[in-house]
Order: structure tokens, then C-alpha cells, then sequence
């Protein structure tokens, strides 16, 4: 089970604050559950783990085995929340290498992303590499209406259609938005494609066990059934309870705010295994985009050790002291790889013979531990037994609870996003987009004085 370690944030913080922000954690939890804070229409994420029906289930592995079944490729479009969680866990649970195997070598479809950038040469060397794989579609867009997941929709659309016909192109197709409105709804309808719902009470960034991240997740020969246990699990251990101590949600909720409280403006979540690294940006998404508002909230970075304790390393130990750091500690590894002897030992690394890589990383985990809390980085661990379908579900659970409850601590809405409209309002106006006229005279004055 995962465990949550706090024992070197304790002297950063005075314990009277600690405890306030811990009895407090409790009542936000109870808001966040009995939906009486801001934002309580958009907590379906809450019991999802226990709410999924069995038949949904079936569904979506159905899909997944229909389009694997006839792919290389699998392309996942989507952007944000629609595409993050997805991401997190296949890059998670697959092999480093897979891009480099053949499709009965994976045992699965590579899954390979777009629509979720507006890059041309990347949507130009992806239409180009399709010509020679057999590949599917999954579109998600909850709104159906987000100009990057549509734009790389148009262009895939026209090119499946083109190679395999417009009538097997559609069983090659799924899409998943909401269950009556937007633009990709309307186009999925028309056009008969299998489609999945985004219910109307879960946001983007808390989607990753609804369709949105199960369908691919399935589609990359997953197991979802385990991922949905584990966030279960964890769902169970996080409800309500009145002993802060006994929930891991609450603790850590209560320890990001007062550290904040404290000046620590910045919470770099951290790993020591590549796999995790995209699991490192659904959660800077979750945190981002929940609390980043009203002028507050804590920065969320992510960093992957030890890669960046030759770039970021610096910083952390000796920079400016407005941050705090949280570990994703990993128990095992997948494999066994020893140092090998060499009787030369021109490179001087005998003293780690026969040692496992996973024990020298552990002790790279631990010597970082040391010199941040040394240096004046308070240090959260969050450990999990190994990378499975399981601790992933857990996590991710533990993560999303935590962050309702810390924006309820906060003082926020976690559970809104108004400030990502800004951006798209002007690049509306200046590609002519009809219905911003207005905006667009004001932008040319702007930008001509
Ligand atoms: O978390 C969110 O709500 C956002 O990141 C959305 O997921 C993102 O903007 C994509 O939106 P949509 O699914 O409507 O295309």
C-alpha cells in the first residue's frame, strides 16, 4: 500500500501550524464529500472507482480489442486532461524501448499522441509515418470543441478515410466526448463512429479512470480492471476519517498548504525512474490547473532524477528557498541488472560490482534526500511497492483527493479552469475566427502602439 512519509517537513514547520492545517484537512475533506464547497458539481471522479459499471468495463476492453486488433498504431487525440492521465500510465507500465519493437514483439499497438500541440512538422511526420502502419483512432475532447484535439482529428479523419475508405475507416475510429453536446458529438453521430461519455460531473484533469484514459489505456494491453482496484483501495483508505493520521490525503493536503503557508511557493515532485516522467506532468496538470487561480497557489514543477541533478541539481540544493520537494519512491524494479566486474577497473567503479542498478539508485534517492533537507528543502516521500496497473490506480487516487481537498484548503475552486479562456479568446481573434471581430480591433490596436 502506498505510504506517505512526512518526517522531513516536521522541523520546517512550527507544529502548531502543522496541526491547524491538519484539523482543517479533516473539515475540507467533509466539505470536498458531502459537496457543500465550491466546484461540487464536478466530483463524479469521487466514487467512480466503485461507481464504473461492469458493463462499461466490458465496453471499453471490447473497443481496445477492436481496434489493437487491426493496429500497429493507435493514435490517442486529445489535449490537457483529455490526453495527460493516458499518457501517465502507459508510459508508466510500458517498456522504454517499445517504438523500437514490432508489433507481435509489444504484444500491443504502439500509442502515440496528437492534438495536443499545434505543431506542423510534428502533424506533418505523423501523417507521413501513418502511410506505412495500419492504425486507429481514439478522439477525446470532452467539449468537443478544443481547437488543438480538432485540428489534429481533421487531419487524421482525412487521411484514414483516404487509406482505408470511408466505410472501414469508421470501425478504425473512436471517439469519447460528452454524451450530447459539442462539436465532436455531433461529427461522431453523423458520422456512426463508436463513442464513449465523459459524464458531465467529471473534469478534464480528474478523467483518467473514465473512458478517457481507460480506452487507451486498455488499447495499450492494460489491465484496467487492477487500475480501477487500486484507486479503490485508495478510495477506501482516503474517506473520511476523523484521525488525520489515517488518511494519507489529508496529511499531505494539510503539509503542501502549511509549507506554503511557510513561503515554500514552489513543490517539485520528483522520481528516479524515467517511466514516471509523464505521470510527473498529469500531476503538475492536476495541481496546476486546480489551484493556480485568485492569485494563490502553490508552482507545480516536476523534475527526473538523477537526469536533472545535473541540470536542476544546483538550484535545488544551493537557489533561492521558496520550495519544497515531493518523492515518488518506487520499492522494486521490473528486472535484475547487476554492475559487472571488470578486472581492469580503468574506470575505477569495482566498488559497485555486483550490485544491483536499483540499490544505486536507491542511495542516489537517499544522498539527494540528505543534502536537500540539508540545503533547506523540506521533503515529501510518497512510496509505492512497483510500477503495476494497482499502485498506479492508487496513486493516482491519492494525488486527486489530495488536491480537492488542498484547493478547499486553499481557498480556491479546484475544480474550475476560467483562466486557460484567455489565450484562446486572442488566437480566435487573430485567425479571423468568427464572432471575435471585436476583440480583434482591440488586439491590432494594442499591438500597433
Ligand atoms: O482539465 C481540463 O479541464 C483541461 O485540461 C481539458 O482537459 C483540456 O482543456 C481539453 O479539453 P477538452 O477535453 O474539452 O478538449
Amino acid at each position: 500500500m502506498l505510504k506517505l512519509d512526512l518526517s522531513h517537513v516536521i522541523k520546517f514547520l512550527p507544529e502548531s501550524e502543522l496541526n491547524s492545517y491538519n484539523s482543517a484537512a479533516v473539515e475540507a475533506n467533509k466539505t470536498l464529500e458531502n459537496g457543500t464547497g465550491k466546484g461540487s458539481d464536478f466530483r463524479g471522479w469521487l466514487n467512480l472507482p466503485k461507481d464504473i459499471s461492469a458493463n462499461e468495463i466490458a465496453e471499453i476492453k471490447q473497443c481496445a480489442d477492436d481496434l489493437s486488433g487491426c493496429s500497429d498504431i493507435i493514435i490517442v487525440i486529445g489535449i490537457g486532461g483529455s490526453y495527460l492521465g493516458a499518457r501517465a500510465v502507459i508510459d508508466a507500465l510500458s517498456d522504454n524501448f517499445n517504438s523500437l519493437k514490432n508489433r507481435s514483439e509489444r504484444g500491443a499497438p504502439l500509442i502515440l499522441f496528437a492534438g495536443n500541440n499545434i505543431s506542423e512538422d510534428y502533424h506533418a511526420e505523423l501523417v507521413n509515418l501513418l502511410d506505412k502502419f495500419d492504425y486507429s483512432v481514439i478522439v477525446i475532447s470532452k467539449s468537443g470543441t478544443t481547437t488543438e484535439p480538432a485540428l489534429g482529428f481533421r487531419l487524421l479523419k482525412l487521411h484514414i478515410e483516404a487509406k482505408y475508405g470511408k466505410k472501414d475507416a469508421k470501425k478504425r475510429i473512436a471517439a469519447v466526448t460528452d454524451k450530447q453536446k459539442g462539436a465532436l458529438k455531433n461529427l461522431a453521430d453523423s458520422e456512426g463512429y463508436k463513442t464513449f461519455v465523459i459524464p458531465d460531473d467529471i473534469g478534464g484533469r480528474y478523467s483518467v479512470l473514465t473512458p478517457v484514459g481507460l480506452l487507451p489505456i486498455a488499447a495499450a494491453g492494460f489491465n484496467i480492471e487492477n487500475l480501477l482496484a487500486g484507486a479503490k483501495n485508495m478510495m477506501q483508505i482516503c474517506f473520511d476519517k476523523t484521525n488525520i493520521h489515517d488518511n494519507p490525503a489529508n496529511l499531505y493536503a494539510a503539509a503542501r498548504n502549511a509549507l506554503y503557508k511557510n513561503g515554500k511557493a514552489i513543490e517539485i515532485l520528483a522520481s528516479f525512474t524515467p517511466n514516471l516522467s509523464y505521470f510527473i506532468e498529469w500531476w503538475k496538470q492536476l495541481f496546476g490547473e486546480s489551484e493556480g487561480k485568485d492569485e494563490k497557489g502553490i508552482f507545480p514543477a516536476g523534475v527526473n532524477f538523477t537526469t536533472d541533478l545535473h541540470s536542476m541539481g544546483q538550484w535545488m540544493q544551493e537557489g533561492t528557498r521558496n520550495i519544497f520537494e515531493t518523492v515518488i519512491k518506487v520499492n522494486s524494479n521490473k528486472f535484475t541488472l547487476k554492475v559487472p566486474n571488470d578486472k581492469d577497473n580503468l574506470d575505477e567503479l569495482n566498488y559497485l560490482s555486483n550490485k544491483r542498478l536499483g540499490e544505486i539508485n536507491k542511495m542516489a534517492e537517499l544522498g539527494t534526500m540528505l543534502a536537500h533537507v540539508e540545503g533547506g528543502v523540506p521533503n515529501i516521500s510518497v512510496t509505492i511497492e512497483k510500477i503495476d496497473e494497482f499502485n498506479l490506480g492508487e496513486l493516482i487516487y491519492f494525488f486527486e483527493k489530495a488536491c480537492g481537498i488542498s484547493g478547499y484548503l486553499l481557498g480556491v475552486n479546484p475544480f474550475n479552469q476560467p483562466g486557460v479562456e484567455a489565450y484562446k479568446k486572442n488566437m480566435f481573434a487573430l485567425l479571423n475566427k468568427p464572432g471575435f471581430e471585436k476583440l480583434k480591433a482591440e488586439i491590432e490596436n494594442k499591438l500597433n502602439k
